[in-house]
């Protein structure tokens, strides 16, 4: 596990985005695992000004978003489809109809959630996931206790998760309980993890999940078993991590072998 501190969150944004350029210059064709909350905005919106710049092409991408609300349609203003329209897809030059969202409403929601995952397979996997952390350590919508193991199905929300994401609903708006979200065990098989954290709400997560024991009651903490997830957060969201200085030093060596490797290219 890599883990890069920052010192803001433009900086951790644009990190995040040149992890995702890198990407669709060396394949064109990637697979992207997208992810939403506030975090991932400025990112997004860093992408979009590529994009528009022509510095980055999303074409010949496909993406897979991690979760969605149950319950609600497309174009409900708080499902995630809608979401990802506004904040990215919208933007950028990407086919919408190669942009997938877990489905909020299916009629057989086990057989969707089992096309979901068999969809991400066909399309050769996912190349690089983004993801976002809540509070209690959840990555898309695997709360904690969620199977280590687990894949996309409906899963209940925690009343900490829906306080936080309250914000996004007008008073007296039907606020749904459920979600369906790709699971951990999805997660983990994509070939890169990429999860970003910002501000002092995000410490005491990102101390479980970069320095406390793999558990279930961190779902974050899984990533500690992927060959090559990246943790990039700024400095408000370290102050609980035990090894900063030791982490800046790793970074400070990997930019430098970084620079020889692009030498070599
Ligand atoms: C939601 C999403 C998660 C996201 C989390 C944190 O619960 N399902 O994928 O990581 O919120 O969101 P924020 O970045 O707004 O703190």
């Amino acid at each position: 596990m890599k883990v890069v501190i920052l010192n803001d969150a433009a900086a951790v944004a644009a990190y995040g985005a040149d992890i995702f350029s890198k990407q669709l210059k060396q394949k064109p064709n990637s697979v992207l695992g997208l992810a939403t909350g506030s975090t991932p905005i400025a990112l997004y919106q860093e992408l979009i000004a590529r994009n528009k710049s022509n510095k980055l092409s999303f074409a010949q991408a496909r993406s897979f978003n991690l979760d969605e609300y149950w319950g609600l349609a497309e174009d409900h203003p708080q499902s995630y489809r809608h979401f990802m329209n506004i904040n990215l897809f919208d933007h950028i030059d990407i086919d919408k109809t190669n942009t997938q969202v877990p489905p909020g409403n299916a009629k057989d929601p086990r057989a969707a959630c089992e096309q979901y995952e068999r969809d991400i397979i066909n399309a050769g996997g996912i190349d690089v996931q983004l993801l976002g952390i809540g509070r209690n350590g959840h990555i898309g919508f695997n709360e904690p206790s969620s199977s280590l193991a687990s894949r996309t199905r409906i899963k209940t929300l925690t009343k900490e998760t829906t306080d936080d994401n309250s914000r996004f609903f007008a008073a007296g708006e039907f606020q749904p309980q459920l979600s369906v979200t790709t699971g951990i065990g999805t997660i983990l098989e994509s070939k890169k993890i990429v999860l970003l954290a910002t501000g002092a709400s995000k410490a005491e997560a990102i101390k479980a999940c970069v320095e406390g024991p793999i558990t279930a009651s961190c779902p974050a903490s899984a990533l500690q078993m992927h060959q090559d997830a990246v943790i990039i957060i700024d400095e408000a969201a370290a102050t609980q991590l035990s090894d900063i200085d030791f982490y800046k030093h790793i970074e400070a060596e990997n930019q430098k072998l970084e620079k020889m490797l692009e030498a070599l290219e």
